[in-house]
């Protein structure tokens, strides 16, 4: 694991967003596993930034989302396809065809689940798996307990995380209880995991995952175990190191 140390959110996702581009510049026609939430972010912007300067070109990258909340149109301003169309796709010369997000409103869960596998396998596997970490150590919707075989699944969300994400919803009562998930065998099968951490309200899941015990109770720990995993995080994350 290399842990690279940054000093705050913004230097974050430079150094984030130089990885990523060099991923596309060694491959251009590379797979991204994406996340959402709100560590991604500034590392979205950037990637917008030099897009828009001519040093990255996005016509040759397929990407695939972690997750979705089960029970979201794509055109729900709460659901992660909207965040991403907003956050980055609508922003650069991707081809919207290959990006795909897990759907929120399938009627058959496991056969949608089951067709993000074949996916992912189609498109070549995940060159580099961009993951945000939850406050509990989750990644993806991969709460604490989760069974780490499990690859593309419905989850139920734990009170922690609808706790955590309920800022972005009007209320608590409209945070949706469940969510489809790459599982942890999908994500410890990319090639390269970039983790993104922000803030002192992580320092004890970075800290849990990066020096703990191997556990499902924190999910995160389980990339111990992977060859190619860089850590960007601020001082704030990284001030139990
Ligand atoms: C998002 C995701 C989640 C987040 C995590 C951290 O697609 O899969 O695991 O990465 O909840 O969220 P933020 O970045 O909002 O603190």
């Amino acid at each position: 694991m290399r842990i690279c140390r940054a000093t705050d959110y913004n230097d974050m996702s430079r150094k984030a967003a130089q990885i990523i581009l060099a991923q596309i510049i060694m491959k251009p026609n590379c797979v991204l596993g994406l996340a959402t939430g709100s560590s991604p972010i500034g590392t979205y912007e950037q990637l917008i930034e030099w897009y828009n300067k001519d040093e990255l070109d996005f016509s040759e990258v397929t990407s695939i989302n972690l997750d979705e909340y089960k029970g979201l149109s794509p055109e729900d301003p709460q659901s992660y396809r909207y965040f991403m169309n907003t956050h980055l796709f609508d922003h650069v010369n991707i081809d919207k065809n290959r990006t795909f997000v897990p759907d929120g409103l399938a009627t058959d869960s496991e056969k949608s689940c089951a067709e993000y596998n074949v996916n992912i396998l189609k498109q070549g596997g995940i060159d580099l798996q961009l993951l945000g970490i939850g406050r509990n150590g989750h990644i993806g919707f991969n709460e604490p307990g989760t069974v780490f075989k499990k690859e593309t699944h419905c989850v139920d969300l734990t009170e922690s995380t609808i706790e955590a994400n309920k800022r972005f919803f009007d209320s608590e009562a409209d945070v949706p209880r469940q969510a489809y998930s790459l599982g942890i065998k999908n994500i410890m099968q990319a090639r390269k995991i970039l983790v993104v951490a922000s803030g002192e309200d992580k320092a004890d899941a970075l800290y849990n995952a990066i020096h703990g015990e191997i556990t499902p109770e924190v999910p995160a720990s389980i990339l111990q175990l992977h060859n190619d995993v860089t850590i960007v995080a601020d001082e704030a994350a990284l001030k139990r190191f």
